[in-house]
């Protein structure tokens, strides 16, 4: 009769153990109990960058990375990129359940309520140097919210959490445009509660004395790379959010960190690499010769590699659609038919096939960005805004999980056993 379970045996002992197996894991703490002795502080896992490790359960983003699938509560991404809004994304990243139309509605009004931000925020901008890139201003800018709301701090109650939930999704396109007016050393453009979520951001930053023509197909374009961006289940930022949330801190700190892990060129500064590589290319004749510096180790293929997709990325597939639209409205940029044809090139090589390399999210998403106007270092502030419900999601989804603790892993020391001080006299 096969049993559910997992019989271990320490051949340091001969002693056999008999773990559960829940959900295809084992429970760590179930194996601290194989020891060698009563001295023996009991077997661990080591597991750098958490390549096998479950951290949590979850119930918001579903990926078969083999598969190349993306689902948020049990919806394809295809079909919300397709057909929903960003805001119901957010809700139902949020909720579970996709809005009724009342519930959007209402949920639509409260962030339109809280878009305006402090004026204190504009002196502490100034102090940013006029060429701060932008996301080191903006987790800077979110962090010091926390001290506009210390009523944050108290996350053990839900209707606080959602008044931070809804002020954070208001108020990061506002600190989002102005740091991208900081930049240019334009005046900060307020908030047009008239205008809907993503036609008020795109104002912020676009409009000049008061005026902007919108463009409906750049403003749905835009859209669908933020519902694409929304959540990707524990990525390294949604991790950091939830690592820094386990300390129960306030969500602006959290979310802080979450921007700060998604500056690195590894996560969401990899867009930004994207387009400073196809810079470098130059011309589809740079391609092979930049291909071959990759495989030698000389960099890497920014935009391809994924540490849970092993098959296309299937929002780089969607995004690539959004990129067409895109260029027949702006005209055509060269760099994307290099990166075409840099895709077409690395994916019938043997070095990227053998590593099951393929494009992801940032590949293309730069390109778009760029043809949109937004200038290569904002490009990771537009993925921010749009992972900023996935983190929020997380975030409370973590606070309300009662099987979580303070997020405090082990480590195999490796340093030097104890030793006496030495006076620097002696030294
Ligand atoms: N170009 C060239 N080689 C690569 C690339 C790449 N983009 N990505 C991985 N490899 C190679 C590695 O050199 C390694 O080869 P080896 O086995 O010969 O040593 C092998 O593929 C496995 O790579 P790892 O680094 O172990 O894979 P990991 O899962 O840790 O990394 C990551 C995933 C960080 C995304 C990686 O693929 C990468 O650096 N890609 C480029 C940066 C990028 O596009 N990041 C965006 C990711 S999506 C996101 O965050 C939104």
């Amino acid at each position: 009769m096969p049993s559910n379970s997992l019989t271990v045996t320490d051949n340091r002992t001969g002693k056999s153990y008999e773990l559960p197996i829940t959900d295809g894991t084992v429970k760590a703490m179930d194996l601290r109990q194989i020891k060698t002795s009563d001295e023996d502080f009991g077997l661990m896992t080591y597991d750098p960058a958490f390549m096998n490790t479950a951290a949590c359960r979850s119930a918001i983003t579903f990926i078969d990375g083999d598969k190349g699938i993306l689902e948020y509560r049990g919806f394809p991404i295809e079909e919300l990129a397709e057909r929903g809004t960003f805001l119901e994304t957010a809700y139902l990243l949020l909720h579970g359940e996709l809005p009724s139309k009342a519930q959007l509605e209402a949920y639509a009004k409260d962030i339109r309520y809280h878009t305006y931000v402090h004026t204190n925020i504009i002196k502490f901008l100034e102090g940013f140097r006029y060429d701060a890139h932008p996301m080191g201003t903006l987790l800077g800018v979110v962090g010091a919210l926390s001290t506009f709301y210390p009523d944050a701090k108290d996350i053990g109650d839900p209707k606080n959490r959602y008044v931070q939930h809804i002020r954070l999704m208001a108020k990061l396109p506002t600190l989002a445009a102005f740091a991208f007016r900081h930049n240019r050393g334009l005046p900060y453009e307020f908030p047009s509660n008239d205008l809907g979520y993503i036609g008020n951001f795109v104002n912020m930053t676009f409009s000049i004395g008061g005026k902007h023509e919108p463009n409906k197909v750049l403003q749905r374009a835009l859209e669908i790379l933020l519902i694409l961006h929304a959540d990707h289940e524990q990525n390294c930022s949604t991790s950091a959010v939830r690592a820094v949330g386990s300390s129960h801190v306030d969500p602006f700190s959290a979310v802080s960190a979450g921007i700060a892990a998604l500056y690195g060129p590894l996560h969401g500064g990899a867009n930004e690499a994207v387009l400073r590589m196809l810079d470098e290319i130059d011309t589809k004749a740079g391609i092979p010769k930049f291909i071959e510096s990759v495989k030698k180790g000389d960099g890497r293929l920014m935009g391809f590699g994924h540490r849970v997709y092993k098959s296309y990325d299937p929002r780089a597939k969607l995004i690539k659609k959004v990129a067409y639209d895109v260029f027949q409205q702006t005209g055509m940029n060269p760099k994307l038919e290099i990166a075409v044809e840099l895709e077409q090139i690395a994916l019938k090589d043997e070095y990227f096939i053998k590593r099951k390399l393929y494009p992801n999210v940032d590949f293309y998403s730069g390109l778009i960005y760029q043809a949109m106007g937004y200038p290569t270092d904002y490009f990771t502030v537009l993925f921010a805004l749009g992972r900023l419900p996935g983190w929020l999601a997380q975030w409370e989804e973590m606070i309300t999980d009662g099987e979580q603790k303070i997020a405090r892993p082990r480590q195999v020391y490796t340093g030097p056993v104890r030793r006496p001080y030495v006076p620097v006299e002696k030294r």
